[in-house]
Order: structure tokens, then C-alpha cells, then sequence
């Protein structure tokens, strides 16, 4: 079944400007752009933009949790140690595979009507996780987040990373599988050895919370670079760094297969500092943009974060061109796409996945929006209340209000049950 855009604007993160085009999407895949004063192609479904409506790529959400939609609200306004030690730990020893399953369909529930299509997920009983996701035809990055514990918990975990890897790398184009060593603070320098061997042994990647803190980075006891380097994480096929609020941008560490995850709201919440966004994007390194979970954000919604990517780093460095619109949308796009191994997917191309955002810009914010500020409007302006749809692989996940593969009503009774049973 092809559908068929017409008469709508496109942008995305590689572009000086918008352009306003007719858009056909068949077999899940963009298939044809022309210009908007061109006659349009025939299509089975054709959704008339009349020049007030964009498509944007889909969101990806480099860095989250998603099944913490169960612990929203809890251990508010507390340091990250104190926070997961006494509230977050104590209550995920509670959960079970089903609430879990629960969680994160609640979650993408959230990132669907946000506009997000794809999202990388560190947590565990991730066999439902990909079961939710199958299900309802969205894409994710997985990880099993490994952390130490009684003797034999590691190793335990990663035989469980592997197995998931064995199971749904790949799996219908819609997942891909990470090792998910969960912090240098919970995963001993050892472990983490093994760890490394074996993504390299399995051509996985590797997803990991780095130098959150600026107390991470006193107790690592060594180089950043260097403990990279020793543990094999910069060997690995890639590496994904979440955070990396402490990293400094002027030290060595190579780009060619690593990407930091800048999770400004998580960090600005949880009081852990600014990452030097306009340093690394200087210095051309990869850069993508995520939610963490929603128990330290607390929304999972791309459009907050790109904008507030975009404001924090002007005025905490008293320049406003140093982050630009163009840049966060990327970032939120195609740099996480990438990051975690799904390839033509996050920018608007002939051939590329149709993972695509419908805007309504029929409204009173978008007066004025053209070809040639429509990213900075999107950034500046926007927001996720003007998502209309949200598309997978040519297919709606989210439209008007609806979830065509999701049961939302029964996802919001279950996750509220799961919510009050981790917390009685
Ligand atoms: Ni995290």
C-alpha cells in the first residue's frame, strides 16, 4: 500500500532549509520526493498537507529506561546515589517480568504520540521488552543492563545479554542487541574486560552510562581515555556513552566508532552538570540525544529535549549560535539512528525507512514558519502537542489520538497496577 504526502514540508537535521514537496511512501520505505508544484504521484492513501503540515523523521531516543515509567515520581529531588540506593534500587527488586512488559509498552505509548519511532532501552527481563516492541511494530536498540551483585551475577547477565542477542539482534528490522554494562561504579574493571571480548567476539556493540557525575569521574581513578582504552570499550564494533557529562572534549578519544547520548533533562534534574555539547559538536563527534528514564526526566519526550539542548548550552555559554536547531534535530534523528545500527533511517531521503513525523503546523505558533526557518520553528516553538501521526516503516503506530497496534487503555490499567503493587 503506497501514501501518499501532498503538498507538505520536509526537513530534516543534513538540511539548510525546508522544502515543500509531495511525499510517497510504499513498502515502508520513502519512495518518492518531488516538488510540491510538480503533479503528485498516485497513492492508496493520500493525506492532503495543503502546505500546513511537515514530515520530519521519527525521534530516537538514544538513552532510556523505559519500564521506569513504573517508578515515576518516586525519590524526587535527591542526588543520583542517594536517589537510585535508597528509592530506585529497593523498589526494581519488586518487579516482575509482566510489570515490566507493562512499563514499557506504557512508555512507548508516550514515545509514539511524542513522535519517537525508535529508542534505546537499558534494563532487563528485556525478553518482554523485545516482545513488547515486536508487538507493536516499533524499533529499539536492547540492551540487559549488567551490574555486579552476588557471586555469579555477571556472569549471569551477560549469558543473559547474549542469549537476548541470539534471539532478536536483527529481528525483523525492527531490534538491535547491545551488551549493557550498566556504569564503571557497577561493573568491576574485570567484568567489564569480559564484557568487551565479548561484544567483540559477537559483533555487538556496547551501551554504558559514563562520568554522569562529577564524583564518577573522581572515583574512576584514571583517565577517562585510559580506562576506555584498558577495558576494551574502544575496541568494541561500537560504543555508545551515555551522558558523558564529565568527559573533556579536548582528550583523545577516537570518534570513528563512538557516540555520546546528551541527556540534558536528566542531568539538569538530577543536578549532575552540563555536558560540552558545543566542544564535541566542534570537534565533529557524534552526538545524540535521549530521555534517560522517566524517573529522572520525568518526560520521555524528544521535542522537550531538543529543545532544551538547544537553549541550555547558549546560556550557560553566553553565545547563541553554539548549538543550533539544525543540530539537535540531527541529534535527535539520524546521529542516534546510526549509534545503535539501523541504517537508513533518521533523515528524509528516496530509499531511506519511512519512520516519519507528521506535523500540524496549522497552528497559531506556525504563523511564519517557511522553507527557510521551519527547523527552527519545529525546535523553538513546536512541541510534541503538535504530533498528528507517527509512522514505522510506512505503517501508523500513532495517528489522531490512536494506537492502531496498541491496546492503550489496557496498557494504562495494567502499568497502574504494576505501579501500585512495586509500591505498597
Ligand atoms: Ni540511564
Amino acid at each position: 500500500m503506497a501514501t501518499l504526502f501532498k503538498d507538505v514540508y520536509i526537513t530534516d537535521g543534513s538540511r539548510a532549509k525546508a522544502e515543500r514537496v509531495h511525499l510517497l511512501v510504499s513498502k515502508g520505505r520513502i519512495t518518492e520526493i518531488i516538488d510540491a508544484g510538480q503533479t503528485p504521484p498516485s497513492a492508496d492513501k493520500i493525506i492532503s498537507g495543503r502546505g500546513k503540515m511537515a514530515v520530519i523523521p521519527g525521534f530516537v531516543n538514544a538513552h532510556t529506561h523505559a519500564a521506569m515509567t513504573l517508578l515515576r515520581g518516586l525519590g524526587e529531588e535527591s542526588p543520583l546515589m542517594e536517589w537510585l540506593q535508597t528509592k530506585i534500587w529497593p523498589v526494581e527488586e519488586k518487579l516482575t517480568p509482566d510489570y515490566i512488559y507493562w512499563g514499557t509498552l506504557s512508555a512507548m505509548l508516550e514515545m509514539l504520540s511524542t513522535g519517537t519511532t525508535c529508542f534505546a532501552d537499558m534494563y532487563f527481563e528485556m525478553d518482554r521488552v523485545a516482545e513488547a516492541v515486536l508487538g507493536a511494530g516499533m524499533k529499539a536498540a536492547l540492551c540487559r543492563g549488567i551490574t555486579a551483585g552476588e557471586p555469579g551475577k555477571i556472569e549471569r547477565s551477560i549469558q543473559n545479554n547474549i542469549d537476548l542477542a541470539e534471539k532478536y539482534h536483527g529481528r525483523e528490522g525492527l531490534i538491535t542487541i547491545q551488551l549493557g554494562p550498566h556504569a564503571p561504579y557497577t561493573v568491576p574493571v574485570e567484568a567489564m574486560k569480559n564484557i568487551t571480548d565479548t561484544a567483540k567476539s559477537h559483533g555487538l556493540g556496547v551501551h554504558f552510562h559514563f562520568l554522569e557525575t562529577e564524583g564518577e569521574l573522581q572515583n574512576l581513578g584514571v583517565d577517562p581515555v585510559k580506562y576506555l582504552a584498558d577495558t576494551g570499550l574502544l575496541d568494541v564494533p561500537y560504543l555508545t556513552l551515555a551522558h558523558a557529562v564529565y568527559l573533556d572534549p579536548k582528550s583523545d578519544i577516537p570518534s570513528a566508532n563512538v557516540t555520546l547520548i546528551h541527556n540534558p533533562c536528566s542531568n539538569l534534574k538530577l543536578g549532575s552538570g552540563i555536558m560540552p555539547l558545543p566542544e564535541w559538536l566542534e570537534r565533529g563527534f557524534p552526538v545524540a540525544l535521549g530521555t534517560d528514564g522517566a524517573s529522572s526526566n520525568n518526560r520521555l519526550d524528544m521535542w522537550e529535549e531538543m529543545r532544551t539542548a538547544a537553549l541550555l548550552h547558549k546560556g550557560a555559554n553566553r553565545d547563541p549560535v553554539c548549538v543550533t536547531a539544525s543540530d539537535v534535530l540531527r541529534m535527535a534523528t539520524y546521529e542516534g539512528a546510526k549509534a545503535y545500527g539501523f541504517s537508513q533511517k533518521g533523515m528524509i531521503r528516496e530509499g531511506w525507512f519511512a519512520d516519519l513525523v507528521l506535523v500540524n503546523l496549522d497552528r497559531p505558533h506556525y504563523i511564519g514558519a517557511n522553507e527557510e526557518n521551519l527547523t527552527m520553528y519545529l525546535v523553538y516553538a513546536g512541541s510534541s502537542a503538535d504530533v498528528a501521526g507517527t509512522m514505522v516503516n510506512g505503517k501508523w503506530l500513532y495517528r489522531n489520538g490512536e494506537f492502531p497496534t496498541l491496546d492503550s487503555e489496557e496498557i494504562t490499567q495494567k502499568a497502574r497496577e504494576a505501579r501500585e503493587a512495586i509500591t505498597k
